[in-house]
């Protein structure tokens, strides 16, 4: 085991993950924070007492904090930081609808930790997803490299799920691939998904494609609206969880995740979502795919209307 790693926000997605990250036992010391007082150093007594019925030795450190930064030395010097601190939607909200108090939330934030853990690699969940990683790379002032947003590994997840659930196969013989934002332009990649390393398009009729797009564009609000009071947590914790095992494993795994795109596709200066090498300094390296014409120019469309609303919150 070694690093530490914190989790900012101990709502649903904040605690789930923290959870996660205790579970792997790679981390020495995962800390949870949360501005609700004692909220966070609760959910950690009740996490490190699971740990002999499940076996691992990971402690986690609860911590209050304050928007005004009171509490941050429990933070000081991690190695990766989980930003997760913002409001969810509710039924009928798209995920833009939050970027006024996310904004402040997540700027607050973001400088703080960069206070206390000037080398850390953040991965940023809060939404607007895409947003919020730019105003968090803005507030900091690290290099894009070690600020990434958390959004392609569940689209993809959630797609690989429907697909594997439409044909009835083990979701390990599945690959599919989201690109794009975590919005309304989501580019999932029918051309990139494979059945047992068959093309998607050998097993299902373009119209019964259209449809799983269809459904992974509304991944989150499916959730949204079954649980009416908050949004999805399982498999966002899981997605995160995996980013942040990558970075301090150093592992190099591709992974779809929202980065800095600088030429990459012929788009550059904009956070989105595309396919990344990651490791200890956080995105190693953006890689291109092969995309149909269809998708390359809906792509360009996502980073257009990404890079608008990204120019936006630098006021914000
Ligand atoms: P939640 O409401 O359960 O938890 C949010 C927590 O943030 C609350 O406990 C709140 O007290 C805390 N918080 C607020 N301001 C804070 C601050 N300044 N410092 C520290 N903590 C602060 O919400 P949930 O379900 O955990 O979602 C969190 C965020 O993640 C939301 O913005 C949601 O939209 C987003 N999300 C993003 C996904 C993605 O794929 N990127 C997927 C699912 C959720
Ligand atoms: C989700 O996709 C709401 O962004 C959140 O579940």
């Amino acid at each position: 085991m070694a690093g530490k790693v914190t989790v900012v926000g101990a709502g649903f997605y904040g605690s789930t993950t923290a959870l996660r990250l205790a579970e792997y036992n790679i981390f020495d010391t995962v800390v949870l924070t949360d501005i609700v007082e004692g909220k966070p150093e609760g959910i950690a007594l009740d996490i490190n007492q699971s740990r002999s019925i499940e076996g691992f030795e990971s402690k986690v450190v609860g911590a209050t904090t304050t928007p005004e930064g009171a509490g941050y030395e429990a933070t000081a010097n991690s190695d990766v930081v989980v930003i997760t601190a913002g409001l969810p939607r509710k039924p009928g909200m798209s995920r833009m609808d939050l970027i006024g108090v996310n904004a402040g939330i997540v700027r607050g934030v973001a400088e703080n930790i960069a206070k206390h853990s000037p080398n850390a690699v953040i991965i940023v969940v809060s939404n607007p997803l895409d947003e919020m990683t730019a105003l968090a790379q803005l507030a900091t002032g690290f290099p894009r490299n070690r600020v990434m947003g958390q959004a392609g590994m569940l689209d993809t997840a959630r797609f690989t799920n429907f697909v594997a659930e439409k044909l009835n196969v083990p979701v390990g013989s599945v690959k599919t691939l989201t690109l794009g934002s975590h919005g309304d332009t989501m580019v999932p990649v029918p051309s990139r998904c494979t059945v047992d390393g068959q093309p998607l398009s050998e097993k299902l009729s373009a119209e019964e494609i259209a449809e799983l797009v269809t459904r992974t564009r509304n991944g989150g609000a499916e959730i949204v609206a079954l649980l009416k009071t908050g949004s999805a947590y399982y498999a966002p914790s899981a997605a995160a969880a995996r980013m942040a095992k990558a970075v301090i494993e150093d592992a190099g795994l591709l992974m779809p995740v929202c980065a800095w795109v600088d030429g990459e596709y012929g788009i550059a200066g904009v956070y989105l979502g595309v396919e990344a090498k990651i490791g200890r300094s956080g995105i190693v390296k953006v890689v291109e795919t092969d995309l149909s014409a269809s998708e390359l120019a809906e792509l360009k469309v996502a980073a257009e209307a990404v890079r608008a609303k990204q120019a936006d919150v630098q006021s914000l």
